[in-house]
C-alpha cells in the first residue's frame, strides 16, 4: 500500500499561500509516499494549476450529500472534482462539533463522494472526556461503523484517527495509545470488509509535526498522517512527507 501524507489547511490560506505549495513541490518532486493537500475550496482550482503535472493530489474539506440544489453555502462532491480534487475529508471533528454532523450525515456525504469518484477520508476520534471515561474504543467503533458506507473499499476510503484533544494542542496520545486505536480500527474494518481492510490507509492526525512524525510512522497500522497546522508551511509538511517516505 502507498502511504499518505495529507495536509488539511482548514480555514487558512489565500492566493499568497500558493508559494508554499510551489516550494513543497520543488523540495519534494517525487516522494515515495502519496502527498495530498486539502485547501479551502476557493483555492482548489488555483492550487490545481500549481500541482498540474506533479504527484501532489488535492482534496476538499467537506462536501454535501446531494449533487446540486438549493443548499446555500454548500459544495457538492462533483464541484470539488471539477475544481481538481481527488479526495475529500469527511466527518472532521470540527464539522462534527461545530456543524453537528452525525455519523449518518457523514455516511451520506461519503456515499456522494464515492459516487463522484472521490476518495473519502473519514475522520473519527474521541474527546478528552470520552478518553478519560475509558470510552475511546466504543466511541471510535461507533463512529467508524456509522460513517462508513456499505461497499466501501481500500480504493474508495481512507480512515483518519484524530483524537479531538490532540488537534491543534501540541499534545498527542502516547505511541502505544495510537497503536492500540489503529489496531482496533484495522480489526473493525476487517470484520466489516474482509481482507481488503488490510489495504485501507489508516492515518493518524493531531499535532503531527516534524519532530514526532518518524516515531508515529514507525507504529504498526499507521499508514500516514492527516496534518493541520504543520501542513501550512512547506518546510514542515515537507519534513513530514520525508519522514513518511523514509518509513517505507
Ligand atoms: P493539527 O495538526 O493542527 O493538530 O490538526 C490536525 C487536524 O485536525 C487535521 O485534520
Amino acid at each position: 500500500m502507498r502511504k499518505l501524507a495529507a495536509g488539511n489547511w482548514k480555514m487558512n490560506g489565500t492566493n499568497a499561500s500558493l508559494s508554499e505549495v510551489a516550494a513543497l513541490l520543488k523540495a519534494h518532486p517525487a516522494p515515495a509516499c502519496e502527498m495530498l493537500l486539502c485547501p479551502p475550496a476557493p483555492l482548489l482550482s488555483r492550487m490545481a494549476d500549481v500541482a498540474s503535472g506533479t504527484q501532489l493530489r488535492l482534496g476538499g474539506q467537506d462536501c454535501h450529500a446531494e449533487v446540486s440544489g438549493a443548499f446555500t453555502g454548500d459544495i457538492s462532491a462533483a464541484m470539488l472534482a471539477d475544481a481538481g480534487a481527488t479526495h475529500v475529508i469527511l466527518g472532521h471533528s470540527e464539522r462534527r462539533a461545530v456543524h453537528a454532523e452525525s455519523d449518518d450525515m457523514v455516511q451520506g456525504k461519503a456515499k456522494a463522494a464515492i459516487a463522484t469518484g472521490l476518495i473519502a477520508i473519514i475522520c473519527v476520534g474521541e474527546t478528552e472526556r470520552q478518553r478519560d471515561a475509558g470510552a475511546t474504543l466504543d466511541v471510535i467503533g461507533a463512529q467508524l461503523l456509522g460513517s462508513l458506507p456499505d461497499g466501501a473499499s481500500s480504493a474508495t476510503v481512507v480512515i483518519a484517527y484524530e483524537p479531538v484533544w490532540a488537534i491543534g494542542t501540541g499534545r498527542t496520545p502516547t505511541l502505544p495509545e495510537i497503536a492500540d486505536v489503529h489496531l482496533f480500527l484495522r480489526s473493525r474494518l476487517t470484520s466489516r470488509m474482509g481482507a481488503d481492510a488490510l489495504e485501507v490507509r489508516l492515518l493518524y492526525g493531531g499535532s503531527v509535526k516534524p519532530s514526532n512524525a518518524a516515531e508515529i510512522f514507525a507504529l504498526p497500522n499507521v499508514d500516514g498522517a492527516l496534518v493541520g497546522g504543520a501542513s501550512l508551511k512547506a518546510a514542515d509538511f515537507g519534513a513530514i512527507v520525508a519522514a513518511l517516505s523514509d518509513a517505507g
